[in-house]
């Protein structure tokens, strides 16, 4: 199969969150099962062009956005596997700092004409290089009106004929909604297409909405998340949309990339280790503790976490379970970014507690890793989670999750404490848990050096890999192209 990912992030090039680590680690292991897999993302201002050899393709392409000609070029190079990625220069849209908006933590005013722009400039390019696709693979809102070009704009585009779409969703919370009297025509639709069952969302057009109505396939990255959308708990105003097309819809959990997150090899580490040396990892918590300006002790539970500062992560939970466990051997290292009333609020706990609270407001992948290798537990308390990467992350370092029960973190963690093959500790917030009680029952295991090793080594031994989510992705897409078939002989 041809198959052509489209996507605002993609590791190792540009990273926000998970969807970047996913973008650059599915597709390898598509290569892998003999599929021809092409990326295309951004050519935004921080990814640099000499560190990754990108050679500039010879076309000069035009795209409408509203009533401008806005001209792009195509930058390319190869990922690991030799998968090729394309790159879509424009410096009008993505010759500036930031990836969404500004240090400040506020997205762009013109995003929604940055994706515009960028999804279809990206079907220009893929008929500039003449790659054409057996499936296209849209991630999130930003490229969730690329289904409705294929159908719409590009219905009798002989290109595409064989072209079917999958919309995976990688977090509902974002959906793209824009006054629809400006932004159809910014989008080139046409009115004819406003319609509830088309692109009309509760009086807006919302990008999300468009790759739900108009995908061969939809998807999203857990079993569980793929439920929870269909409620009005979770589906965020678009669960009815979703219900409607439930027999298409895939729920498929991610994986991670074990040769990057490898405890064993990484680099950033101060010492290597595995479940056979384990020793080594209080060489890596010695070496985390001394970093964050604490007393560097083994008995100490340290307690990290590495997130996004945003209010799905479960700020209030963590900034909740600080305060109430200061009585007990216990050390917070916590990394992020993001909003800035949730660092505010970190920042001002560690100046109350500032020997059992580390606070680091940056992106830094380096220290991601010895936080993930150097604690003792993780936590990540969010109040929904679509799959979530960094439990995965954390069961790969020995290091053992502490999560509340939703989306992927429910498919992926059970608790130790009701099951002995569990591999860390899960609270039920909605079922009226409390994380502070959690934590205090790991604590506790984690002061019985036996149990701990028991869970310890279940965490090691869990394996999320793709092996097993690309077979679902290949099944998926052959859904898809059969969907597409059909709809061709007896349209
Ligand atoms: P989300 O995509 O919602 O942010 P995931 O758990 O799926 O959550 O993925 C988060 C990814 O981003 C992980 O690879 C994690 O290590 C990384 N990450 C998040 N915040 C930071 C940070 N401040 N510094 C470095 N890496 C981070
Ligand atoms: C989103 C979700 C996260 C998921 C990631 C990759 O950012 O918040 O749960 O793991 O996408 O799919």
């Amino acid at each position: 199969m041809n198959i052509l990912m489209i996507s605002s992030e993609c590791v190792p090039y540009v990273k926000v969150g998970g969807l970047a680590d996913v973008v650059g680690t599915l597709p390898k292991y598509l290569k892998k099962q003999g599929h021809d897999v092409r990326i295309i993302i951004p050519k935004y201002r921080s990814i640099d062009g000499v560190k990754y050899n990108l050679e500039t393709l010879p076309y000069r392409l035009k795209v409408r956005v509203g009533k401008e000609q806005e001209s792009f070029r195509i930058k390319t190079c190869l990922l690991d596997d030799n998968i090729p990625v394309y790159f879509i220069e424009n410096m009008r849209y993505f010759n500036r700092l930031g990836i969404y908006g500004d240090d400040s933590g506020i997205g762009y005013g013109d995003n929604r004409e940055r994706y515009i722009f960028f999804s279809k400039a990206s079907i220009e390019a893929v008929k500039a290089i003449m790659f054409r696709p057996d499936i296209i693979h849209c991630h999130d809102w930003h490229t969730g009106i690329i289904p409705a070009y294929l159908k719409t704009t590009h219905s009798n585009d002989g290109f595409f004929w064989k072209t079917s779409s999958v919309y995976t969703i990688h977090n509902i919370a974002y959906q793209g909604s824009f006054d629809a009297e400006t932004t159809l025509p910014l989008a080139g639709f046409s009115w004819e297409d406003y319609k509830s069952d088309k692109l009309e969302f509760y009086n807006t057009f919302n990008f999300m909405k468009a790759g739900l109505a108009y995908a061969d396939i939809i998807s999203t990255v857990s079993p569980t998340y793929a439920k929870e959308i269909q409620t009005v708990s979770a589906g965020n105003g678009m669960e009815v949309v979703i219900k409607t097309r439930k027999e298409d819809v895939y729920g498929i959990l991610n994986g991670i990339d074990y040769s990057y997150w490898n405890p064993r090899t990484d680099k950033n580490l101060k010492a290597n280790y595995s479940l056979n040396n384990i020793e080594n990892k209080s060489v890596c918590k010695k070496d985390l503790q001394e970093k964050c300006g604490f007393a560097s002790d083994d008995n100490v539970f340290v307690v990290g976490c590495v997130s996004r500062f945003d209010n799905q992560k479960g700020f209030d939970f963590i900034m909740d379970v600080i305060r109430k466990t200061q009585h007990l051997n216990i050390q917070f290292i916590v990394l992020g970014s993001g909003d800035r009333a949730i660092r505010d609020g970190m920042l001002y706990l560690k100046s109350i507690y500032p020997k059992k609270i580390s606070v680091l407001n940056d992106y830094n992948e380096s220290l991601a890793h010895q936080i993930y290798a150097g604690s003792d537990a993780f936590l990540m308390p969010s109040r929904f989670e679509p799959c979530g990467l960094s439990q995965i992350i954390s069961l790969a370092y020995g290091t053992v999750p502490i999560v509340n029960k939703t989306g992927g973190l429910a498919d992926t963690i059970r608790d130790f404490s009701k099951s002995a093959d569990g591999n860390g500790f899960v609270f039920d917030f909605y079922a009226g848990e409390s994380l502070v009680d959690k934590v205090n029952v790991a604590y506790n295991t984690f002061n019985n050096k036996n149990l701990w090793s028991k869970v310890v080594a279940n965490a090691f031994a869990s394996n999320y890999s793709w092996d097993n989510s690309v077979l679902e992705y290949e099944n998926m897409y052959n859904t898809a192209l059969n969907r597409r078939i059909a709809y061709t002989i007896y349209k």
